[in-house]
C-alpha cells in the first residue's frame, strides 16, 4: 500500500512537471486531486484495512495529497507570470498616441431654463404640477371653455388653434393655462402650483414666432389672496430670473380667465430704457400676462368664490431666455445646431 502511494506521487510530479500549459497542469490536477482520484479511492478505502495501519497509511495520503497540491500550485504560479510576461511584452501603451473624443452631451438650453424657473417658483412656495395632470392634446373644454373663453374668441379660430382632423373638440394646448383647470380639479384650496410644457399654435414660422413653443403657467388660490400677493410674487421672480436692478411695469390687459388682468414688462435688456428695435422704440419688453383669477373659471372647477380668490400668470419661456440672453431668433431653440447650443 504505501509503495503504491509513493508510486503514484512520483507518477504525479512527473505529469506536473511535463505539463506545458494551463490546460494540461489542470487535468493532472484533476487526476490525481479530485474526488475520483486513485488517491481519493484509498481514502475512502482505509476503514477497510487493518486497523493498527490506519493511522501510518492515512497520514501518508494527506502528506502525498499536500506535496501533490503543492507541486501544481508552484507549477501554477510559473505558467501566471509567463502569461503575464507575455501580455505585458504585446500590449504595449504608446502616451503620444490621440485619445478618442468622448464628446459630452448637455441640457438643451430651453431645458435649463425651465429648471430654473421652477427652481425660482419652487423658492417662493409653488409645486411643480405632475405632467399627467396637464396633457398637450386638450379637449376644448380645459383650454378654452373652463377658462371663461368665449365660444367666438379668436383664439379659437382655426388659425391660431390646432384641431384634431377625427375628434370633436380635442386641441393641441394653445397655452398652459387648462393646467389651472387640472389643478383645481384635482386639488383644493390652498393651491399654489407651476405648470411647464410645450403648447403649439398654427403660426407661420418666423425669427418670432414658432408653431410649437413653451410656456410655464402658475396659479395661486386661498382665502384673502390679493393683486398685491400677485406684483410682489412676480417682482420677485423678476429680481431672481434677470437680477435685481431691472425696472419691472404692470400694465392693464384683457384676458377672458382673469380679472383683473395685467401683463408685465421688463426694461430692454438692449438698450437699458432708451429705445432700441428690440422693444420697438418703446424701453419696456413685455414678458408675461397675469392677472387675478375671474370668479366665473373658481365657480366653473366649484371653488366659492365668495370664499377664496387666487391669482394667475403665464409666459412664454423661449421669451424669457431670448430676453437674459440676447438671443434674436427663435428657431435657434428648435434646429439643433451645436454652435448655438454649445454657448448655453
Ligand atoms: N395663457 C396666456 C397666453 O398664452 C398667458 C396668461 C395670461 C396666463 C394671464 C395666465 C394669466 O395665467 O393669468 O397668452
Amino acid at each position: 500500500m504505501e509503495n503504491k502511494i509513493l508510486e503514484i506521487k512520483k507518477n504525479a510530479a512527473c505529469e506536473i512537471n511535463s505539463a506545458s500549459n494551463l490546460k494540461e497542469l489542470d487535468e493532472v490536477k484533476n487526476k490525481y486531486l479530485s474526488r475520483q482520484s486513485e488517491l481519493n479511492n484509498l481514502k475512502k478505502g482505509l476503514k477497510d484495512i487493518d486497523p493498527s495501519l490506519r493511522p501510518k497509511i492515512g497520514a501518508l495520503t494527506n502528506e502525498v495529497s499536500k506535496e501533490i497540491e503543492n507541486l501544481i500550485k508552484e507549477k501554477n504560479e510559473v505558467f501566471y507570470f509567463e502569461e503575464l510576461n507575455q501580455k505585458l511584452a504585446s500590449e504595449k501603451i504608446d502616451p503620444t498616441l490621440d485619445g478618442t473624443y468622448i464628446k459630452k452631451g448637455k441640457v438643451h438650453t430651453l431645458t435649463s431654463t425651465v429648471n430654473e424657473l421652477v427652481e425660482i417658483f419652487e423658492h417662493l412656495g409653488f409645486s411643480l404640477i405632475e405632467n399627467k395632470y396637464s396633457p398637450e392634446v386638450e379637449v376644448e373644454k380645459y383650454n378654452f371653455d373652463l377658462l371663461n373663453t368665449p365660444k367666438e374668441h379668436p383664439a379659437r379660430d382655426v388659425q391660431d388653434t390646432y384641431y384634431a382632423a377625427n375628434a370633436e373638440h380635442v386641441v393641441l394646448r394653445s397655452q398652459t393655462s387648462g393646467a389651472q383647470i387640472h389643478a383645481m380639479k384635482n386639488q383644493k384650496p390652498p393651491i399654489r402650483i407651476i405648470a411647464p410644457g410645450r403648447v403649439y399654435r398654427n403660426e407661420s414660422v418666423s425669427a418670432r414666432k414658432n408653431n410649437l413653443f413653451h410656456q410655464i403657467e402658475g396659479l395661486c388660490v386661498d382665502k384673502d389672496i390679493t393683486f398685491t400677493d400677485l406684483k410682489g410674487t412676480l417682482n420677485e421672480f423678476i429680481r431672481l430670473y434677470f437680477g435685481s436692478s431691472r425696472p419691472t411695469r404692470f400694465r392693464n390687459s384683457f384676458f377672458p380667465f382673469t380679472e383683473p388682468s395685467a401683463e408685465v414688462d421688463v426694461q430692454c435688456i438692449m438698450c437699458g430704457g432708451k429705445g432700441c428695435s428690440t422693444c420697438s422704440g418703446t424701453g419696456w419688453l413685455e414678458i408675461l400676462g397675469c392677472g387675478m383669477v375671474d370668479p366665473n373659471v373658481l365657480e366653473g372647477v366649484g371653488i366659492d368664490s365668495s370664499v377664496y380668490s387666487g391669482f394667475a400668470f403665464g409666459m412664454g419661456i423661449e421669451r424669457l431666455t431670448m430676453l437674459k440672453y440676447a438671443i434674436d431668433d427663435i428657431r435657434l431653440f428648435f434646429n439643433n445646431d451645436e454652435r448655438f447650443l454649445k454657448q448655453f
